[in-house]
């Protein structure tokens, strides 16, 4: 599959969650919520002002940080314009939802304080290109703050010759898992310092990178 091809099929996938995504029947989708509190924690041992969420899908994210700090400015991009749609119709105060790729950021260097992806980065064909593209729109001294899905190295290496090409046959498999060195090797060749990069339960990631 090429690149275009990819995407689309991220496109296609997500455009059906997104009526549903909200509706706390949301199949799969209900086990992205494990990874709001924690990013929620993170972004409390720091002040910050401008924050990117880059696969936000419906901004439910944005939605509870909007909640708890209404005075901040927040941005949510993502590549499927059904969750672009219904994220910008709860109108949230201080808040911009725009579709766009996370891989080529629209958006000038040095933007923002903050920049969080949840649950969205395992969709991503060019990781390196999403590392690099952070580590430009971060002003100096911000943080990423990333969880996505790992697992040993075995596991994760079943993973993705197993477990993907055997949902692909069945229309979905635009994912791929990476190992915690893999990550780490991104971030470095990115310039982004690593603060912390675990492996925690349910197959979580949990990545916090300096710029
Ligand atoms: C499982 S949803 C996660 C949404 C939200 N971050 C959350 O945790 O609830 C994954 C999202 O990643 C988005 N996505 C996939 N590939 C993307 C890309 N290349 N650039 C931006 N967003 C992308 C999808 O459209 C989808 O909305």
């Amino acid at each position: 599959m090429d690149t275009a091809q990819y995407k689309a099929l991220s496109i296609k996938e997500f455009t059906k969650a997104a009526e549903i995504y909200d509706s706390g029947h949301a199949g799969i989708y209900e086990l992205c919520k494990d990874d709001y509190p924690p990013i929620l924690e993170e972004l409390e041992t720091e002040p910050f002002d401008t924050l990117l969420d880059v696969g936000c899908g419906t901004g439910p994210m944005i939605e509870l940080l909007s909640a708890k700090y209404p005075e901040k400015h927040y941005t949510g991009l993502d590549l499927t314009p059904k969750m672009i749609e219904i994220a910008n119709a709860k109108h949230l105060p201080n808040t911009v939802f725009q579709v766009g790729d996370s891989e080529n950021l629209p958006f000038d260097p040095e933007s923002f304080d903050a920049v969080i992806c949840a649950n969205s980065f395992h969709h991503y064909p060019n990781p390196q290109k999403f590392f690099d593209g952070v580590q430009r729109v971060l002003k100096p001294g911000g943080r990423l703050i990333l969880r996505d899905y790992t697992s040993f190295d075995w596991l994760v290496w079943l993973m993705n010759h197993v477990e993907m090409p055997l949902v692909n046959l069945i229309g979905h498999g635009d994912v791929r898992a990476y190992t915690r060195d893999q990550v780490r090797e991104f971030c470095h060749k990115a310039g982004l310092k690593v603060e912390k990069l675990e492996k925690q339960k349910k197959f979580r990631m949990h990545l916090t990178a300096r710029k």
